[in-house]
């Protein structure tokens, strides 16, 4: 593939069109002159066929109130089924405006306040977030990190559990940001201890299509043939994987009739919104028309971090780059150049990138940065000749 083409073909310029990634650099980070490669969104425009979807809606010109059309359900499990093996039927399914807002809808339906909820540092912060601003007790099981590869010790991880009784775990699958895609084998044993423990599992899997070759991605719901539905919430969405984050639409599976109930309880309780009308116009484009585009998409990823990690391994040996299972985010360790505490001010003031930082996802994460790699390959040439140039001159 050539990928200068693609780049130049589909990467748009963002700043100015009202974009957090872009335009809010001087509220989050103090700096409005700064190359981003934070949030976990993309340079390149979304599929044609989604474009199309959208500019159909919107010559339309009515906005009113939307409803999921079988179309709709075919398109999701058509894909679901294909991908990931995942068998789905209309009851298992509810539409949410983000998977963050259900994580906290998670955590809200089926705990009570100063329940303890369990995550696995370093992880998405808006996990700490969900568990804290809704008075949860949090805890944590730090995975370990054998040289930039990361695994989850499952004696620890059931002690924490057992020590802290903890009701519920939520599982990033994908695992965001240390680039994990746990094997069946992996889940199978974390999802064994909680069930021996009577804990639930809110399986986020919104980056479930963002797995390479060699490590294919297993959704919970499918783990040893199902064995674990009757104890699983599944978060995920088609705005990671075709760039929609901003139409503001996911799903929420759920398996088990009774926790079902529970959660419709729950959302009829605080009146939530259930479907954005552009969300299901251009999700379900996706699925149909969107294969394409998103596998040149994963090859412009990978080819971005197999670049990266080839010029760090030449010029700065110590640089620890996080194998990429999964996810389009890079996590990457300088502690081999600089201090964990001083990584931050680093990247930010002398390379001159906003960056998510190590600490953002464990309080004892310092010295790592994350680096997204959903961009134009320009961008990440940019990032990495700083990087190299700057400690350099250390
Ligand atoms: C693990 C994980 N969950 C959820 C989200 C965000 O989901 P949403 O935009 O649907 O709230 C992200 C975005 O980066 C993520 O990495």
């Amino acid at each position: 593939m050539d990928f200068e083409k693609f780049c130049r073909e589909n990467c748009v310029e963002r700043r100015g069109t009202g974009t957090l990634k872009w335009d809010s650099l001087q509220e989050i980070f103090g700096d409005a002159d700064l190359l981003p490669l934070w949030v976990a969104d993309m340079e390149i425009q979304s599929p044609a066929a989604v474009r199309e979807a959208l500019t159909k809606r919107v010559e339309h010109g009515v906005f009113g109130y939307g409803k999921v059309e079988d179309s709709y359900y075919d398109a999701f499990f058509a894909w679901q089924k294909k991908h990931h093996g995942m068998d789905l039927a209309k009851e298992n399914v509810r539409f949410a405006t983000g998977v963050v807002g259900s994580l906290y809808a998670a955590v809200r339906a089926y705990t009570k306040e100063d329940a303890s909820v369990i995550i696995c540092p370093p992880v998405y912060y808006p996990f700490y977030d969900a568990i804290l601003n809704t008075g949860r007790k949090l805890v944590t099981c730090d995975l370990d990190n054998h040289e930039g590869h990361y695994s989850l010790d499952l004696e620890k991880f059931e002690k924490e559990i057992a020590d802290n009784n903890v009701e519920m775990f939520i599982l990033c699958s994908p695992h965001n940001p240390v680039c994990r895609v746990w094997t069946e084998e992996e889940l199978d044993g974390m999802l064994d201890v909680c069930r021996r423990h009577g804990v639930l599992v809110v399986s986020d899997e919104i980056h479930q299509d963002f797995a390479y070759e060699e490590n294919p991605f297993t959704s919970s719901a499918v783990v040893k043939g199902g064995k674990y539905r009757d104890m699983l919430i599944i978060l995920n969405a088609g705005s990671k994987t075709f760039n929609l984050a901003g139409l503001i639409h996911s799903h929420v599976i759920i398996y088990d009739k009774k926790l079902m109930e529970t959660y419709d309880a729950y959302i009829k309780s605080i009146g939530s919104p259930e479907v954005n009308l552009m969300g299901i116009t251009g999700v379900e484009a996706a699925y149909r028309g969107g294969e394409e585009w998103f596998a040149n998409v994963k090859a412009l990823i990978r080819h971005n971090y197999d670049y990266m990690k080839q010029e760090f391994a030449r010029e700065l040996p110590k640089i620890v780059v996080t194998p990429l299972e999964g996810t389009y985010l890079s996590w990457i360790d300088l502690r081999g150049y600089m201090e964990g505490d001083k990584v931050a001010e680093f990247i930010q003031n002398k390379c001159r990138l906003a960056c998510d930082v190590g600490e953002w996802f464990s309080f004892t994460g310092h010295g790592f940065v994350r680096i997204n790699l959903a961009t134009d390959t320009k961008n990440i040439k940019t990032a990495v000749e700083r990087i190299i140039t700057n400690i350099k001159a250390l």
